[in-house]
């Protein structure tokens, strides 16, 4: 048995420790375990396949990034192709692919990655590829799992911001707008907010009225309280309103999603009255060493996958439904897309402690 792995999409702690577990209880079996870099570039014959021995994954599990690499562009199947007036198309280079992977004697793949990794599995999975997935994501959108490893970390750091945050705005009595990741979903925000002890909490299952925020912030300030933390996801947006995004995405890219926290700190100042500062939070949420919890999780996914190869479980995901690990196929991961739900108890005591949503 020869299997492969690649980790495709934006990083997030923890992938090495699945690399690791993978690697790790594959080869215990007796299988041979090759690694596809950055995303599968190297079945496109853009970048290597790796071996993946006992040797290559020795020291890595506590460990950010991913040793393979990875990519948020080169989808298979919209493969952008530059044009020789300098603009682009997309190709669909999925057969050679399909092709490569067999010519290199893989008898099955797992993938790391987020939903659009999932998508993407499914395709592969429909032109017969013999694919599951493990679920990986800071933002923890992808459906049919409770949690993806790397949420937790990031949550983490965006914590340790706002504590750091909350001292400076109480010194100058401002107002501290802090973006973090999570274009589609609201958990980074929520949950770093609630246990960071921020005042506003907005995310994109909530729109928000502007007029909302700062009579939150006015109420505050008249009861004594001068500064006030809001954080704010991405992919938050007004009431009637469109989500703010940065225009410099490259070809075969979603469109970059950002700037939210700016545009919420002139227009917080122009209505209070009170000095405004923002932050973009970025990519520090994506990296640094997996907390104790994403590496146990990360872990477990990827012994899960191994077994779940075994098993043949093809066009299925591992996922956490405590206290187990399951699988779950592609098509309900994709139809079942993870959102923080306004019936949610972490959203019904945020407001019962007093957190706007702006709405
Ligand atoms: O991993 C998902 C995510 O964190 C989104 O919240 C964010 O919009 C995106 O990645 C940004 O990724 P990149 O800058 O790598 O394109």
């Amino acid at each position: 048995m020869r299997i492969a792995l690649s980790t495709g999409g934006g990083d997030a702690p923890g992938l090495n420790a699945v690399i690791r577990a993978a690697a790790l209880s594959a080869t215990n079996r007796g299988w041979e375990v090759v690694g596809i870099r950055r995303g599968f570039y190297a079945l496109l014959g853009e970048d290597d396949v790796v071996p993946l021995t006992r040797e290559a994954v020795r020291g890595i599990g506590h460990m950010g990034g991913t040793i393979l690499g990875t990519t948020n562009r080169g989808n298979p199947f919209r493969y952008p192709r530059k044009r020789a007036d300098g603009t682009y198309d997309e190709i669909d280079r999925s057969d050679e692919l399909v092709n490569h992977a067999r010519e290199l004697g893989i008898d099955a793949i797992i993938t790391i990655g987020g939903d659009g990794s999932m998508a993407l599995a499914q395709m592969l999975f429909e032109k017969g590829v013999r694919i599951v997935g493990v679920p990986k994501t800071i933002d923890n959108d992808v459906g049919g799992t409770l949690t993806t490893f790397g949420f937790d970390t990031a949550v983490n750091t965006a914590i340790e911001a706002l504590d750091k945050l909350h001292t400076t705005a109480e010194s100058h009595d401002r107002v501290i707008v802090m973006e973090v990741m999570g274009r589609n979903a609201g958990f980074i925000a929520l949950h770093s907010g609630l246990a960071a002890g921020a005042d506003v909490i907005l995310i994109p299952e909530i729109p928000y009225d502007i007029d909302k925020v700062c009579g939150k912030i006015q109420r505050r300030d008249k009861a004594g309280r001068h500064f006030s933390i809001v954080v704010v996801a991405e992919g938050a947006f007004p009431v009637g309103g469109q989500v703010s995004v940065l225009g410099n995405s490259l070809p075969g890219q979603a469109l970059r999603v950002g700037g939210i926290a700016d545009r919420l700190a002139r227009e917080i100042q122009a209505v209070t009255g009170k000095e405004c500062r923002s932050l973009v939070l970025g990519h520090l949420q994506r990296g640094g060493m997996p907390t104790g919890y994403d590496r146990i999780l990360a872990t477990r996914f990827g012994g899960a996958a191994v077994r779940a190869v075994a098993e043949e479980r093809w066009g299925e995901m591992v996922a956490l439904k405590p206290p187990d690990i399951v699988t779950v196929p592609f098509a309900e991961v994709l139809r079942d897309e993870r959102r923080v739900s306004l019936k949610d108890d972490i959203v019904l005591t945020a407001r019962a402690v007093g957190v706007s949503f702006g709405d």
